[in-house]
């Protein structure tokens, strides 16, 4: 498969997606959101895939926000069928992989660019990163689902904070509000992703498909999440896995899942 707007590299049960449009910080537009569908497709269907880390080309943007140019004479319909087709192609299409996805933030992750972020099933930002939905300072509101992630992840004062100044966080603030897991070295950045892509890869992917499952229901409205986990729960008593996981244990050998 050919990509305009994304690089892929895949080793050991990795793959690193990397969106490649470092003269415009990697913004996000119509093109790279079909591309990064069309791929996370793909590789969440590759068994041999265990692991998936995003990040933003060079070292200056994870991704500088949805692509302004795009729809600066859009219509409301056209502006509602923009957030509508984000949301269904990208950013919830992520969220509900089975595949862990780690968001790499190696720069600014602006606007579009967070909300791609807050989609991954968790964040990793070097030093020199800077977050912020600055939607409202161009007449916007997040449309990507920056509006219901941020509260998720940082509470809602802060997030309600953040979206009214539209101003930018720092690294070390964002990991204060929980937003990224932790921060480290530009140069460090892969390396560190690894080690923790690494401990991934030790468990069950069946069950750790299931777990994003069971933690993403409790987010959504009208599904009971512990009912979703009692279900899933149960459900991996049929697998392989779960075979593989308990005999290890028994027979004192690490399980080859
Ligand atoms: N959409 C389209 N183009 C963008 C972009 C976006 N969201 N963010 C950056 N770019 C482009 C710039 O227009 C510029 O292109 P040009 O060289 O053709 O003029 C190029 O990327 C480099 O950005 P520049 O603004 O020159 O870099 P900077 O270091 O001075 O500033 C930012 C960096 C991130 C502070 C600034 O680019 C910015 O504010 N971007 C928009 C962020 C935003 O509002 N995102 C939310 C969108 S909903």
């Amino acid at each position: 498969m050919y990509f305009k707007n994304i690089l892929i590299e895949e080793y050991d049960g990795l793959a690193i997606v990397t969106i490649n449009r470092p003269e415009k910080l990697n913004a996000l537009n119509n093109e790279t959101i079909t591309e990064l569908h069309e791929i996370l497709d793909e590789l969440n269907r590759d068994e041999n895939v265990r692991v998936i880390f995003l990040r933003g080309s060079g070292e200056k943007a994870f991704v500088a926000g949805a692509d302004i140019l795009e729809f600066v004479d859009f219509s409301q319909e056209e502006g509602q069928q923009l957030s509508e087709k984000g949301h269904y192609l990208l950013f919830d299409f992520i969220e509900n992989l089975t595949t862990p996805t780690i968001a790499l933030i190696n720069g600014f992750a602006l606007g579009g660019g967070l909300e791609l972020a807050m989609a991954c099933h968790f964040r990793i930002a070097t030093e020199n990163a800077k977050m912020g939905l600055p939607e409202t300072s161009l007449g916007l509101i997040p449309g990507y689902g920056g509006t219901q992630r941020l509260p998720q992840l940082v509470g809602k004062g802060k997030a309600m904070e953040m979206i009214m100044t539209a101003r930018m966080i720092s690294a070390e603030q964002a990991k204060s509000y929980g937003l990224v897991n932790y921060v480290v070295k530009q140069e460090n950045l892969i390396p560190f992703a690894e080690k923790i892509a690494e401990k991934i890869m030790r468990n069950s992917p069946v069950a750790i498909g299931k777990a994003i499952k069971s933690v993403n229901d409790g987010f959504k409205n009208g599904i009971d999440g512990f009912q979703s986990e009692i279900r899933n729960f149960g459900s991996c008593f049929d697998t392989d896995d779960f075979i593989e996981g308990t005999n290890a244990f028994l027979e004192k050998r690490k399980p080859e899942f």
